[in-house]
């Protein structure tokens, strides 16, 4: 017998994302156009601009996808499309686009929470996911640390309490003029030199709670203190100091609950350092350590349909109705 096929779409925010993942969740094709250069010259993501590219990309990107898999529409199974958290005008992009082809092709659709596709992308990096694990999830918009005990099942351990840490290096990078997104470039120039300006670590010493706008600020003083300020250094000190705070938060909770597993999910998991210093701290546990490819941390659909194929088990197909929840949060355990 074939395997069931799963449409994923994902338009949240500015990349366009399309996916077939089957039921054992193998990944039969994942598109993503991204629309970084066209918001590259305003330091961020412009809504109206990225909600005018999705409409203008969403069907080569999802035709794209389909003949990757080399499948049609009538062939799957069903169409899982990111219904929140985002940009309203984006997410009415992919969700109207996944009604009406599930509709002409008779097949259900079903909303999908965008943090629980980041959440789902471990099984990007492993099918095999043990539970319970500790799961990180760092991204533009959010910054949490998680508890998973079961397939979906979240516990809150604790979450930023103001900017997220990719907003953190996207605000650094565009005060530096370096551009939009900040993390892989001031990831690059990081990459192998020293921490010499000592910043703050906020909140190390506390929980799992996180803040990065106090060291945000400070980096900015630093500079304007310095006009002579070397970006390397800068962004050595910024990343360093980011990492010994995800560190530390990651190290309490291997202590306090010596799980199996560590999965580290969401955009800021494309950053090497980030990669390699979680590898050390999972080897030092003896823990494994569960992060997705690259390409499967930034926004994509393929994370859509993993999670998709879990919402469909459990919740089954979404209301004709449903619409953008710009403001969507995670349902904890
Ligand atoms: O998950 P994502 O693609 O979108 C959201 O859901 O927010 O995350 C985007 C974030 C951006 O802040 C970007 O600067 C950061 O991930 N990012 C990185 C790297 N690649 C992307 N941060 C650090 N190092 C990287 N290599
Ligand atoms: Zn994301």
């Amino acid at each position: 017998m074939t395997a069931q096929l799963l449409l994923a779409i994902e338009t949240s925010c500015d990349e366009t994302a399309a996916a077939v993942v089957d039921e054992t969740l193998a990944v039969r094709s994942s598109v993503v156009a991204s629309q970084v250069d066209l918001h590259a010259a305003f330091g961020g993501v412009v809504p109206e601009l990225a909600s005018r590219a999705h409409v203008e990309t969403i069907t080569p990107v999802v035709t794209q996808a389909l003949a990757d898999a080399g499948v049609t529409g009538r062939e799957l199974a069903g169409v899982a499309v990111t219904s929140g958290p985002g940009l309203v005008g984006a997410l009415l992009v992919g969700i109207a686009t996944a009604k009406a082809l599930a509709l002409g092709w008779g097949v259900p659709v079903v909303g999908v929470n965008h943090l629980e596709g980041h959440l789902a992308s471990v099984y990007l990096a492993d099918p095999d996911v043990p539970f319970p694990h500790v799961a990180l999830l760092v991204s533009g918009g959010h910054c949490m640390l998680t508890r998973a005990t079961a397939p979906g099942c979240y516990q809150l351990l604790g979450e930023t309490v103001d900017d997220s840490i990719g907003e953190a290096y996207d605000k650094i990078a565009r005060f530096l003029g370096l551009g939009y997104p900040g993390g892989p470039v001031l990831d690059r120039l990081a990459a192998g030199h020293e921490d010499s300006l000592a910043f703050p670590r906020p909140m190390l010493g506390e929980g799992y709670a996180f803040s990065f706008s106090g060291l945000k600020t400070a980096v900015v003083n630093q500079v304007r203190g310095d006009p002579a300020f070397s970006e390397v250094e800068v962004a050595a000190s910024f990343v360093a100091a980011c990492m010994d705070v995800l560190t530390a938060k990651l190290r309490r909770a291997l202590e306090e609950f010596g799980d199996p597993a560590l999965a580290i999910v969401g955009g800021v998991a494309a950053s090497p350092i980030l990669r390699q210093r979680a590898q050390v701290l999972a080897d030092e546990f003896g823990t494994r350590l569960l992060i997705p490819p690259q390409a499967m941390a930034t926004d994509n659909a393929a994370m859509i349909g993993v999670a998709g194929w879990h919402a469909l088990a459990t919740r089954g197909p979404s209301p004709g109705d449903f619409g953008p929840e710009p403001d969507l949060r995670l349902r904890f355990a």
